[in-house]
């Protein structure tokens, strides 16, 4: 296909646009795995990537996708036949459900309305009726939907039951974007992957670990042998990896996390909840509906936006992409077709949401899609009032 001019709009809810700075780091040349140099690099990674996770435990760091850290999380703390409630509020926490299924774990639904958070109180049922239950699952930013659930609460409605089970996270699409606390609210284990929020390419997947689940681990008697906790762990302590790492992701997560704390993880999740915020008035003004319902669950990285009946969210998409040169997110299972999704997340700026939301207007306009014009103008008005990235300043 020839190379359109101008620059890719790559506004899918990661990967997110690669930004200079990681590309170069990536580019270096690779070095030596088992040397001080590697070393030195990866210890100064763990002591940062701690802060962004919101944690003083351990983080196993996989050359994966995140699906492969979804399977790390289950395989070290769970043994064949345990019971697994998992919190069905959108597509991504289904797959991780299946993954629990195709591991011999008997899962357990908690299946939600999509449109809403994860319910706590139907979690402290859950496990009320349940005593044998050993983990609760839930995804933090259903990515499929557009929706943050609060993990405190879930947190709470585990101590309201009484329960000992552990509380597992898919913070995917949250982390490094949203604010994100592993060690105070509790969780047992956070599943992460590194092209959303810290703004790598696809590659790195990543486990944050309390020390329930690390003496889960002990007893846990699931096959592990690539996702063992034990060695990579081990390993880790001293700056290296049981295998070949991803070298060179290693060394853009490091300049991705110079990043993060160079302009401050305060003001990274003011960014993303002002550009929020902005697309919603456009979605708004264009007189389309947001797919959440939930007031207090839009989530701060992606909207999800409904098409008008009779409609088709995919064919929408395929023009502006030919058009503008402008990827936006598919509907997802059952959504497909239904619902475009607009990723706000990782190293964008005012004008690079601009170009977004105006791609998408005239795509609408393009596609004869019953919507009123006005949409980008609300948005930049919205953007002008809540000038900067201080966070008194988001209108959130
Ligand atoms: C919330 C969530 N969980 C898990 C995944 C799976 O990640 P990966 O495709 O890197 O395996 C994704 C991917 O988009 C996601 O958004």
């Amino acid at each position: 296909m020839p190379q359109k001019p101008g620059r890719h709009f790559l506004q899918i809810p990661g990967p997110t646009p690669l930004p200079e700075r990681i590309a170069q780091a990536i580019s270096r040349s690779t070095i030596d795995h088992r040397g001080a140099e590697f070393a030195q690099l990866t210890l100064g990674i763990f002591e940062r990537l701690r802060t962004v996770f919101g944690t003083t435990n351990p983080i196993a760091v996989y050359p994966s996708s995140a699906s492969g850290a979804w399977e790390a999380a289950l395989a070290n703390t769970l043994s064949p036949g345990d019971r697994v409630l998992f919190c069905t509020s959108g597509q991504f926490a289904v797959q991780w459900s299946k993954v629990a299924t195709r591991f011999g774990l008997q899962v357990e639904e908690l299946v939600g309305d999509w449109r809403f958070r994860v319910d706590p109180d139907q979690v402290t049922a859950k496990l009320r009726a349940d005593p044998a239950i050993k983990a609760v699952a839930l995804v933090h930013n259903e990515t499929s939907t557009g929706i943050l659930s609060d993990i405190a609460a879930i947190r709470r409605a585990i101590n309201r039951a009484e329960h000992s089970a552990l509380l597992m996270v898919d913070a995917v699409s949250s982390l490094g974007a949203v604010d994100y606390r592993h060690d105070e609210w509790g969780v047992d284990v956070t599943v992460a992957g590194s092209q959303k929020g810290l703004m790598l390419p696809p590659g790195l997947g990543f486990n944050a670990i309390s020390q329930r689940a690390l003496s889960a681990a002990q007893e846990a008697r699931l096959p592990r042998s690539y996702w063992d906790w034990a060695p990579l762990l081990d390993a880790a302590e001293r700056g290296f990896f049981p295998y070949t790492p991803a070298t060179n992701l290693l060394f853009g997560l490091d300049e991705a996390l110079t990043m993060l704390l160079e302009e401050g993880l305060d003001q990274v999740f003011a960014r993303h909840l002002r550009f929020a915020h902005a697309t919603r008035s456009a979605v708004a003004t264009w007189n389309l509906e947001v797919y959440c319902r939930d007031e207090e669950g839009h989530s701060p990285t992606l909207t999800s936006v409904l098409m008008p009946q009779g409609h088709d969210a995919d064919q929408l998409r395929k023009l502006i992409l030919e058009r503008f040169d402008l990827s936006l997110g598919t509907g997802l299972g059952p959504l497909q077709g239904q619902l475009f999704r607009i990723g706000h997340l990782g190293s964008i700026n005012d004008l690079m949401l601009c170009g977004t939301l105006s791609g998408v207007e005239m795509g609408l306009d393009l596609a004869g899609v019953p919507h009123k014009r006005g949409g980008v103008q609300a948005a930049l008005n919205m953007l002008a009032v809540t000038s900067g990235h201080r966070k008194e300043n988001t209108g959130d």
